[in-house]
């Protein structure tokens, strides 16, 4: 249940747009639920809403799942009508969380015009500046991280066997469900998500950076840790 402090900041706060940044297995996903639950605005998991595309056999996901299976990106023009989609929908008023996006300079470029002139509600109308977070993790974390990763298909939460197992092995704590492993999180496939991030995902690193909106913190430690941090460069960025 959530506790009063929560109820506060999810009537009050206008969070405007965050951006999670990070390798794959740095805890964006991890980061982005607590942050939702903090603030109450979504989160947009690109990853996310492919997977459940491809589960769905929609056009998008037959176009998309060859590149997933393979750790390559998916095209930006289909990324970016995807994320229009999604940010025109009302919830996103107040602001939103977005995890695994922008992850080429073309993407960052399309939601800079995207975002341009946008204004995000709490009892009032407000421009708020982009926030953008890098999650730092060293590899030999990350490898670790993700060939412990396991997700309940119904409800998204995300479990570690080494870091964060689940009450019961292999059932998720809310529902019961049988825990699952993600198809990309193979070894040959991790190597080329990896190889994706320096490439594509850096260079929106150092844009990010030129333009003074990167924040950068270390994701090593314990995830609580990583939300307090996470948590007080949001609300700065707000009374900017
Ligand atoms: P996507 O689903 O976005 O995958 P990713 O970026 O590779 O990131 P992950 O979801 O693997 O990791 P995460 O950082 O969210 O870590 P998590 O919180 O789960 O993308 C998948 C594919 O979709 C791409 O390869 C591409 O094909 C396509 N795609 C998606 N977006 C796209 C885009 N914009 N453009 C083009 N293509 C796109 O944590 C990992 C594990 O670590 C968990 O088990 C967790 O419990 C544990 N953990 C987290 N934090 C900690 C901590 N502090 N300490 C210990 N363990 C921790």
């Amino acid at each position: 249940m959530a506790d009063a402090a929560t109820i506060a900041n999810t009537m009050t706060v206008a969070v405007g747009p965050v951006i999670l940044m990070g390798p794959p297995g740095a805890g964006k996903g991890t980061q982005a639920k607590r942050i939702m639950a903090r603030y109450g605005v979504p989160q947009i998991s690109t990853g996310d809403i492919l997977r459940e595309h491809v589960r769905k056999v929609t056009e998008l996901g037959c176009k998309a799942r060859s590149y997933m299976d393979r750790g390559q990106l998916v095209p930006d023009d289909l990324v970016c009508d995807m994320v229009a989609e999604r940010l025109s929908r009302p919830d996103c008023k107040r602001g939103f969380v977005l995890d695994g996006f922008p992850r080429t300079v073309a993407q960052a470029e399309w939601l800079d015009q995207y975002l341009e002139g946008k204004l995000f509600e709490n009892n009032g109308l407000k421009r708020i500046p982009l926030v953008v977070i890098k999650i730092n993790v060293s590899y030999n974390s990350l490898l670790r991280r993700l060939a412990g990763r396991r997700s309940c298909p119904t409800c998204g939460r995300i479990y570690n066997v080494y870091f964060q197992p689940p009450r019961v092995a292999d059932l998720c704590d809310v529902d019961g469900s049988l825990l699952t492993t993600r198809r990309d999180d193979c070894e040959e496939v991790v190597s080329e998500r990896l190889k994706e991030y320096e490439q594509e995902t850096l260079p929106v690193v150092e844009y990010y950076r030129a333009k003074g909106q990167l924040h950068e913190i270390d994701g090593e430690r314990p995830m609580e840790a990583v939300t307090a941090e996470a948590l007080g460069i949001i609300e700065n960025g707000n009374r900017l």
